[in-house]
């Protein structure tokens, strides 16, 4: 894939549904007592992989365009195969809570990457709580077995650790109580109480107790912050842009971006209008303006804005100062070492980007130069050195592009329709 100067990006564009709550919707239509409907799914490969995977456990899906009918059919059956989760950590930690309290022998698996990524972070507490479970990484093995609540102070800000537990304590007796560092997105706990499921949010502790089915629901999914993030940031970067995103999620847990977008002095506006299942959702318009200002991202700010940390290192080598990252040691776990995959890419297009060991300081503003870069099949990487390419002086050359299907299907084809021209 080539990439060459933008001289501008123009018009209204909706992004495809987020991921996060595909992964939720697909799994909490498949435990549910009846058929669900799920309007404007992401039809991304992770989110194929958890559909893949429920239907192995007995779960019927047909899917047309825009839409995924979910059909279960009472107790997931036992699969006869391994369920293999593709790149996808979230389809494999949610998934190893949702099996773990039923009576199950199932392994999950995945692809090269996911197969290095810890997953001991899920298997503990789930062993805790009674679960057999083998392996800290993939291939995991889960017999699941009667499980008994736990009160966990869980060491990471994850939603998928915190998702795994919850799930889990559906199924366990007594009241099953995760604690995190900071708060890591809540669809999980917003979608659960949505469908009726007594749920107690304190602060950073939720709380859950064993429940049965909920009725079959309808969910149209709002279009993903964190794919809207990178054309957001192309219109904040490059000259002669503005970009009308539209019907896009603004969890709270999840604006991190905007945050971002206000420290910086970028042109922004959000309009919030109506919420889907306790989910939030607007339009976010964005235009170029010069002089932007650094940034710092720390502390509770990160779990809000994690996976967009590739693309605002990005914006950082246009912001007038130094932006300091720090806090985001996760993103060495991410479906790469996000941390150091951005320093040598940037560095490779002359920006001037430092690795610390839980983040990246970036000296601003320099003039970017076209490279080659390999996203070594990470869509977000893949995603961030796109847009570095449109401010780049040549030509960036990318290679393992095609992880955009994880996220993202049809990126480049929405990043060429906007170009001016
Ligand atoms: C996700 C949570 C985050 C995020 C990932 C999706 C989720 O991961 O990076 O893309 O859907 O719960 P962690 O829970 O590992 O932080």
């Amino acid at each position: 894939m080539r990439i060459t100067k933008s001289a501008g990006l123009v018009g209204a564009l909706r992004v495809p549904g987020d991921k996060s709550l595909t992964h939720r919707a697909l799994m909490l239509a498949a435990m549910a007592k009846g058929p669900s409907v799920i309007l404007d799914p992401l039809l991304g490969e992770d989110c194929l992989c958890t559909m893949r995977c429920l239907a192995w456990l007995g779960v019927g899906f047909e899917q047309s365009e825009a839409k995924i009918l979910v059909s279960p059919s009472g107790d997931w059956k036992q699969p006869a195969a391994v369920l293999d989760c593709g790149n996808s950590g979230t389809t494999m930690r949610l998934l190893a809570g949702c099996l773990a309290g039923r009576p199950l022998d199932v392994t999950l698996d995945g692809d090269a990457s996911l197969r290095k990524r810890p997953m001991g972070r899920v298997a503990l507490p789930l062993r805790q709580m009674g679960a057999q479970l083998e392996g800290d990484t993939a291939p995991l093995r889960i017999k699941g077995a009667e499980l008994t609540a736990i009160d966990y102070n869980s060491p990471v800000a994850s939603a998928q650790v915190k998702s795994a537990i919850l799930l889990a304590g559906l199924c366990a007796a007594g009241e099953t109580s995760v604690t995190e560092p900071s708060l890591s997105r809540d669809h999980t706990e917003r979608m659960l109480t949505a469908l009726g499921v007594p749920l107690r949010s304190d602060g950073l502790r939720v709380t859950i107790s064993r429940t049965d089915a909920w009725d079959g629901f309808q969910f149209s999914v709002p279009g993903d912050i964190s794919s809207a993030a990178f054309f957001a940031v192309a219109a904040a970067m490059v000259p002669g842009s503005r970009i009308e995103l539209q019907h896009v999620g603004l969890n709270p847990t999840r604006t991190g971006l905007l945050d971002v977008l206000q420290q910086a002095g970028a042109d922004f506006s959000v309009a919030e209008n109506e919420s889907e299942l306790n989910e939030p959702l607007g339009s976010i318009t964005c235009a170029f303006r010069s002089a932007l200002k650094p940034f710092l991202i720390e502390g509770n700010l990160v779990p809000r804005l994690i996976d967009e940390i590739p693309v605002l290192a990005v914006l950082a080598t246009q912001c007038h100062g130094t932006t300091i990252i720090r806090d985001a040691r996760e993103l060495r776990v991410k479906e790469s070492d996000r941390i150091a995959l951005v320093t040598s890419g940037l560095r490779a297009m002359g920006a001037s980007v430092e690795a610390t060991e839980d983040g990246l300081i970036i000296e601003g503003p320099t003039t970017l130069t076209g490279a080659a870069i390999d996203a070594q099949l990470d869509h977000r990487i893949a995603m961030a050195f796109a847009v570095a390419g449109l401010i780049g002086v040549g030509t960036t050359v990318l290679s393992g592009t095609e992880a955009v299907q994880t996220s993202f299907p049809g990126f480049f084809q929405e990043l060429d329709r906007l170009q001016r021209v």
